[in-house]
C-alpha cells in the first residue's frame, strides 16, 4: 500500500528516469534474432521486461545482466523450439511482438500471461499474422492468451490496420522479416516508431513515414550497441506531480523525446505548464533531452482527441490527475482503446478519482472532468494497473488528507523504485 500524507513542503531536485520500456522490449527481441551480440545500456529493469527476457530465455536466446547493462547473445534469426510455455505475464508488448517472431519461426509455442493479460484482444494481431501464413490458435475464437502459435514459410503482406496501434505494427513488421516479399503496413495515425528506428539500427531496410512502413523480407540484422533512453511515460508522472505543485522545480534527466511520444508535453503546455526540453541530442536514432518542469503555473481545461491519442495513450491516467486540478472542463475522446489496457482505464480512473471527489464522468471513448476543484484524500486501490497506482499516488500529493493506494505493489510492473524516486523529490529543499 502506498500512503501519501499530503501535501509535500517542497516538490524539486533532479532524477535519473528510468529506461524506457518499449525500447527496452524491443532491444531485447531484435537482440535475441540478430547475429552477434546486443549490448543494452540503462534498460529498464522491471516485471514487463522480465517477462521478455524469460521468453526469449526459453526460446534459446542467453541474456545476462551485469549492472545496468545487458548483453543478448544473438541466435541469427531462428530461435529454438521452447521447452515449456512462454509466459508474457502483464505484458501486451511482449505477447503481441513475441508472436510477430514466432509466426516465422518453424515450431510450435504457446503463450500465455496473468489474468489481465488472458482478457486483453489479441485478434488484432492473430488475423495479420494469420494473413501472412502462421497458423494460430487462440481462447475465445482466436482472440485471447494462450496463443498457440505454428510457425510457417511467411509470405509479405500488405496490411490495412484499422487501429493506430504500435504493437499491431511491430508484430507484423517482426513477422515481415522472415517472409517472402515486401510486406506494407499502413495505420491510420502514426503509432510510436521504436521498431522502425531499432531495426534500421540493427541494418534491416526499411521505408518509414508517417503511417505507412514498406519491409523487404528475408533480411538479417546484426546486433548492436542499444542505449536506451528514460521511459517519458514514467517522466510523465514526475512532470504532473511537478506541474501541480506550487513552488516546484524538476529536472528529469535523459529523456526519451521521440515525436511520436511526446504529445504530454504538448498537452501540459496547453493547459499553461511550464515545461521545457534542455540539451535536445540522439542516442543512436532516438531523440533524448532533459525536461524541466516549473510548478505554479494556473491550469486550464483542454479537449484531447484524434491524432494526438497514440502519442500519448499511456499518459491518460496522470493527465487526468492534472485536468482534475486544472481551472474548466478536460474532455478526453477518441481513445476507447484505454478499456483494453492493463485495466479498463475509462472505468477504472473514472470509480477511483470520483473517490478523491473529482468530478468525473465516464463516456464511451473517454472521460470528462470539471476541475479546479480540492482533491480530498481517500482510500483508493489501483486496480491492478501499474499506472493507475501512480497516478493516483501523484493525486495524493495535492489531496486535503490522508491517500491510500491499495494493491499499489503493481508499480514494480514498470517502475520498481517509483515512491522512492517519488519520496526524494518531496523531501528535497529549496535553496
Ligand atoms: C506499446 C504500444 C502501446 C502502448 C503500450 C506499449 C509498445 O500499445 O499502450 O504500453 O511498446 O508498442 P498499443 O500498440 O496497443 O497502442
Amino acid at each position: 500500500m502506498i500512503i501519501i500524507t499530503s501535501p509535500p513542503e517542497h516538490f524539486s531536485g533532479e532524477m535519473d528516469v528510468p529506461g524506457d520500456k518499449s525500447i527496452t522490449h524491443r532491444a531485447l527481441m531484435l537482440g535475441s534474432i540478430a547475429r552477434g551480440v546486443t549490448e543494452v545500456r540503462g534498460f529498464l529493469d522491471a516485471e514487463d521486461c522480465r517477462s521478455t527476457m524469460g521468453c526469449l530465455s526459453t526460446l534459446g536466446a542467453t541474456i545476462n545482466v551485469r549492472g545496468r547493462r545487458l548483453f543478448v547473445h544473438g541466435k541469427g534469426g531462428q530461435l529454438q523450439a521452447p521447452n515449456a510455455e512462454l509466459d508474457a505475464g502483464n505484458s501486451g508488448t511482449t505477447a503481441r511482438l513475441l508472436a510477430g517472431i514466432l509466426a516465422g519461426s518453424h515450431f510450435e509455442s504457446k503463450i500465455t500471461g496473468d489474468s489481465s493479460l488472458q482478457q486483453r484482444p489479441m485478434k488484432r494481431i492473430v488475423e495479420p499474422l494469420k494473413a501472412m501464413g502462421a497458423e494460430i490458435e487462440g481462447a475465445a475464437g482466436g482472440d485471447k492468451l494462450p496463443l498457440t502459435i505454428k510457425g510457417k514459410n511467411l509470405k509479405a503482406v500488405h496490411y490495412k490496420s484499422p487501429r493506430a496501434s504500435a504493437q499491431v505494427k511491430s508484430a507484423v513488421l517482426l513477422a515481415a522479416l522472415y517472409a517472402k516479399g515486401e510486406t506494407v503496413f499502413e495505420e491510420p495515425y502514426q503509432s510510436r516508431d521504436h521498431t522502425e528506428l531499432m531495426l534500421k539500427h540493427f541494418g534491416a531496410h526499411l521505408i518509414a513515414e508517417a503511417g505507412l512502413v514498406k519491409i523487404k523480407g528475408r533480411q538479417t540484422l546484426q546486433g548492436k550497441q542499444v542505449l536506451v533512453p528514460g521511459d517519458i511515460s514514467t517522466a510523465a508522472f514526475f512532470m504532473v506531480a511537478a506541474a501541480i505543485l506550487p513552488g516546484s522545480e524538476v529536472l528529469l534527466k535523459n529523456v526519451g523525446v521521440n515525436p511520436t511520444r511526446t504529445g504530454i508535453i504538448d498537452v501540459l503546455k496547453e493547459m499553461g505548464a511550464h515545461l521545457e526540453i534542455e540539451n535536445p541530442r540522439k542516442w543512436g536514432m532516438e531523440p533524448v533531452g532533459n525536461i524541466r518542469v516549473k510548478g505554479g503555473r494556473p491550469l486550464k481545461g483542454v479537449e484531447v482527441r484524434g491524432e494526438i491519442i497514440p502519442r500519448l495513450i499511456d499518459e491518460i491516467p496522470i493527465l487526468a490527475v492534472a485536468a482534475a486540478v486544472a481551472e474548466g472542463e478536460t474532455i478526453i475522446g477518441d481513445a476507447s482503446e484505454l478499456r483494453v489496457k492493463e485495466s479498463d482505464r475509462i472505468s477504472d480512473l473514472a470509480c477511483q478519482l470520483s473517490r478523491l471527489d473529482i468530478a468525473i464522468s465516464e463516456k464511451e471513448d473517454g472521460f470528462v472532468i470539471r476541475g479546479g476543484k480540492p482533491l480530498k484524500g481517500a482510500e483508493v486501490d489501483s486496480c491492478g494497473d501499474h499506472r493507475i497506482a501512480m497516478a493516483l499516488a501523484v493525486a495524493g500529493l495535492v489531496a486535503r488528507g490522508e491517500t491510500a493506494v491499495n494493491a499499489a505493489e503493481v508499480v514494480a510492473i514498470s517502475f520498481p523504485g517509483f515512491m522512492q524516486s517519488l519520496r526524494s523529490l518531496c523531501s528535497k529543499k529549496h535553496h
